[in-house]
């Protein structure tokens, strides 16, 4: 079947973060999903090289995931979580928990990854003031970050063209300088050797505000959308001494690190760091259905707890927080992971993705190869002038190809689910090899 504009209404959907006119020229559509693959509306095969969207950890089409979602629809199709309750909800919570770090648990449910980082932010300021510390009320976010695009985390987000067009955003809110520095750590394998230092530029914004300001500090672990920036060794462990010593509230976002993505069940597992609230999406339900979750350490959620006990502890949440089918999906997909050793499968793969990935130094215009887990970031030279053209091109000739890639500026980022086997990873990076030779002429 083709994919012209006759048979389909490609113009009336107005596409999130796409360049819609220019898409809707040459469209690319799949239809379908299995494993690691998808299937064009033309019936061509592609390799998942990103998950989806960082969200598919356990590969396309689990049954266990569409028959948990199927049994629960049919089951309880909603019911709100506001005053009244539902079973799903409260084994959710606790499966959750089991698999989290130290202590962190008692999630909060939401439906996304931005609403997760902007209910991670209002418990941060609320939990402060529950403390009399309500001073506390300054967001510090980091360059390049992406924490989703509500009005919270476009705030303490760094990537600008997703700020600028929104006026002021949030007031108080303060940056760190991100962590991407090619000139010393250029084609690192894993974590980068320089940039620690860094981090104590948290030490100056506490100089230029007053600890007693500052309510949390919120980072991607590794940032992913902006181009899989792998922290350098020391640096989150920088963060957490000096949050710690100012009692700023660390955030680490795991809507992308969460559910293996790095090898290990979580960031915060991998790095051996607690911070003091993480935010999960994405794999949470394996992208099925709209989830995120605020996890938080028992001190947090004890501050809320210790008020009146007929009062309302946190006047936030909406109308699907916890709803039936996500929650289904959600402990379907707990289940895989842990039954099929997904959560650790990215560190047995690691050896053989790095060196794939590396590989392709040489290749033209390639300035530098970054790797953590099973994802990884290859970044191309732009071409003279005209920033993102290469990397818009190479995103459309490895569609073409039979590649699902994604890219962000001249950068292709790769992340394909976690049960990709060897041989496919080579598949993967074959045609990204062949990508990459066909845009060096652009
Ligand atoms: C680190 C991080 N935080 C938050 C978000 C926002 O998640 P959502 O798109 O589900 O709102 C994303 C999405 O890519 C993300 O990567």
């Amino acid at each position: 079947m083709s994919t012209t504009k006759s048979d389909l209404d490609l113009q009336t959907y107005w596409m999130p973060f796409t360049a819609n006119r220019q898409f809707k020229g040459a469209p690319r559509l799949v239809k379908s999903a299995e494993g690691v693959y998808y299937r064009s509306r033309d019936g061509r095969r592609l390799i998942d090289g990103i998950s989806g969207m960082w969200c598919v950890n356990a590969g396309h089409g689990r049954t266990e995931i569409v028959e948990a979602v199927q049994r629960q629809v049919a089951e309880l199709d909603y019911a709100p979580s506001f005053q009244v309750g539902h079973p799903a909800a409260f084994e959710l919570a606790t499966e959750l928990s089991a698999v989290l770090p130290g202590d962190l648990g008692h999630p909060f449910f939401v439906n996304s990854g931005s609403e997760a980082v902007d209910t991670a932010l209002k418990i941060a300021i609320a939990y402060h003031r529950r403390r009399g510390e309500a001073g506390r009320t300054r967001l510090i976010g980091r360059e390049r970050g992406y924490h989703g695009v509500g009005f919270g985390g476009t705030s303490v987000g760094g990537i600008g063209p997703n700020r600028t067009p929104y006026g002021p955003l949030l007031p108080g809110v303060d940056h760190l300088p991100h962590t991407h520095d090619p000139e010393r750590n250029a084609f690192s394998r894993g974590q980068p050797k320089h940039g620690a230092e860094r981090a104590n530029v948290l030490l100056d914004l506490i100089a230029l505000h007053g600890a007693e300001t500052i309510a949390a500090v919120i980072v991607e672990p590794v940032a992913g959308s902006t181009g899989v920036l792998v922290p350098p060794i020391g640096y989150l462990e920088r963060l957490r001494e000096i949050t710690a010593a100012h009692g700023i509230l660390l955030i680490f976002d795991e809507v992308i690190t969460g559910f293996g993505r790095l090898g290990s069940p979580f960031a915060a597992t991998h790095f051996d760091l607690l911070p003091d609230m993480v935010t999960l999406a994405k794999g949470l339900t394996n992208g099925t259905v709209p989830m995120g979750a605020v996890a938080v350490r028992d001190e947090i959620f004890d501050t809320f707890m210790a008020g009146p006990e007929g009062a309302i502890e946190l006047t936030h949440g909406y109308t699907c927080s916890g709803c039936p089918l996500a929650c289904a999906a959600a402990r379907a997909a707990l289940e895989v992971y842990r039954r099929d050793g997904l959560l650790t499968r990215a560190a047995e793969l690691g050896e053989h993705w790095q060196s794939a990935a590396h590989d392709l130094r040489g290749r033209p215009h390639v300035i530098d190869i970054r790797n953590i887990g099973l994802t990884a970031a290859i970044e191309l030279a732009p071409v003279p002038g005209k920033p993102t053209v290469r990397g818009m091109t190479a995103l459309r000739r490895a569609f073409r190809k039979g590649a699902f890639i994604r890219v962000t500026g001249d950068t292709i980022a790769l992340a394909p689910p976690l049960p990709i086997t060897p041989a496919q990873i080579d598949e993967l990076f074959a045609l990204v090899a062949e990508t990459i030779e066909e845009v060096a002429d652009l």
